[in-house]
């Protein structure tokens, strides 16, 4: 193995993150700048702001990166960065940032699937064995994966709609609870001990696809029905916290039965996984994280791994991580590389 220093870029979305990457030190530092609260108010990602507090950022934070790596950029060989799937306006400045050191540093350049930086972030801290089955949960992407080696993945199913994080950001905004939605209804529904109050419709699908959207529409309903919410004012009517409460908890039984059933379901079609990956967003989530393991791993005794909470929300060093990989197998890419 070549021995590597690599700086890793990701602006694919709302977050502006660095890292840099040695073959035999592993992570050296990352660090990650979140617009969080520019797009609170908006109850969700607004792109021309994203991309525009992207070019202000990505300088200082990839600053910061280097100055905890203890590293400078002539030991930098290789520059990774996310090229796909994201906003364009994100991407772009992230991809220019990372273009213009290679140019004119000349340094080496990975382009890096935003997707297999999730489906292999739980690699970052763990060895896990292949093939493995990988969950991605986040506020864009849905999606099983089979993992049979670094880099080689197959998609087994994904969302017909929405995202599982997406739903959770969208019930939280019908409930007037803020964003993002995820940790704030993991919250609420623990102050009602995660019970199930309204049994909402379970995704009966005969296969591993997902659909959240239905989900989604039945709380919308549940609470019209309730006279709590109106639809000719889309806004809720109501500032019943424990209605509030009750629906979040609702809501998050179901999302976790819907994970724990599909999960299952590809375990029973293959059965020769040695491993679980529960990775995005959604898998800070310790209630589903605590499902999962109880009625799935426990039950098949096969071991589940997750990433640390700041490896499961979009960061650079998955991205650095799988750059590496790719750097090794020298899968370099050309400067204009494929964006979208
Ligand atoms: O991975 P990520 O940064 O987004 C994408 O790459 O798309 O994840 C953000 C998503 C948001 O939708 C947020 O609501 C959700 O992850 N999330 C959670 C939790 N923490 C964050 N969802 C459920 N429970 C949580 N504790
Ligand atoms: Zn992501």
């Amino acid at each position: 193995m070549k021995n590597y220093t690599i700086l890793a870029i990701e602006t694919s979305c709302d977050e502006v993150a660095a890292a840099v990457y040695n073959t035999e030190k592993k992570l050296l530092a990352h660090r990650l700048y979140s617009q969080t609260e520019h797009h609170k108010q908006f109850g969700g990602v607004v792109p021309e702001i994203a991309s525009r507090s992207h070019m202000v950022k990505i300088n200082g934070i990839i600053e910061e990166a280097m100055t905890a790596s203890g590293c400078t950029l002539e030991d930098i060989d290789i520059i990774a960065v996310t090229s796909k799937p994201g906003l364009l306006g994100s991407l772009l400045i992230g991809i220019s940032f990372a273009k213009a050191i290679a140019g004119s540093c000349n340094k080496k350049l990975v382009a890096v699937d935003h997707l297999e930086g999730h489906a292999f972030s739980a690699c970052i801290e763990n060895d896990i064995p292949f093939p493995f089955l990988c969950m991605t949960a986040s506020g864009g992407h849905t999606s099983l994966y089979r993992v049979t080696d670094y880099g080689k993945f197959e998609t087994l199913g994904t969302t017909m709609d929405d995202a599982a994080g997406e739903a959770f950001d969208k019930v939280a905004k019908m409930l007037k609870l803020g964003y993002p939605g995820g940790p704030i209804i993991e919250k609420l529904a623990g102050e009602v001990n995660f019970e199930d109050f309204f049994d909402y419709p379970r995704n009966k699908m005969n296969n591993l696809m997902f659909s959240f959207s239905g989900l989604k529409t039945a709380v919308l309903y549940d609470l019209v029905k309730k006279d709590a919410y109106s639809m000719e004012e889309k806004s809720l009517l109501t500032e019943d916290m424990n209605l509030k409460k009750q629906v979040a908890s609702s809501f998050l039984n179901c999302v976790a039965d819907i994970f724990v059933g599909k999960i299952t379901r590809a375990l029973q079609e293959q059965s020769d996984y040695k491993a679980i990956a529960f990775v995005g967003g959604v898998a800070c989530n310790t209630f589903i994280r605590n499902q999962i393991q109880q009625r799935v791993a426990n039950k098949y005794r096969i071991p589940l791994f997750f990433p640390s909470p700041e490896f499961c929300t979009d960061n650079a060093a998955m991205i650095a991580f799988v750059g590496h990989y790719k750097a090794q197998r020298e899968e370099f890419s050309p400067l204009d590389f494929e964006v979208y």
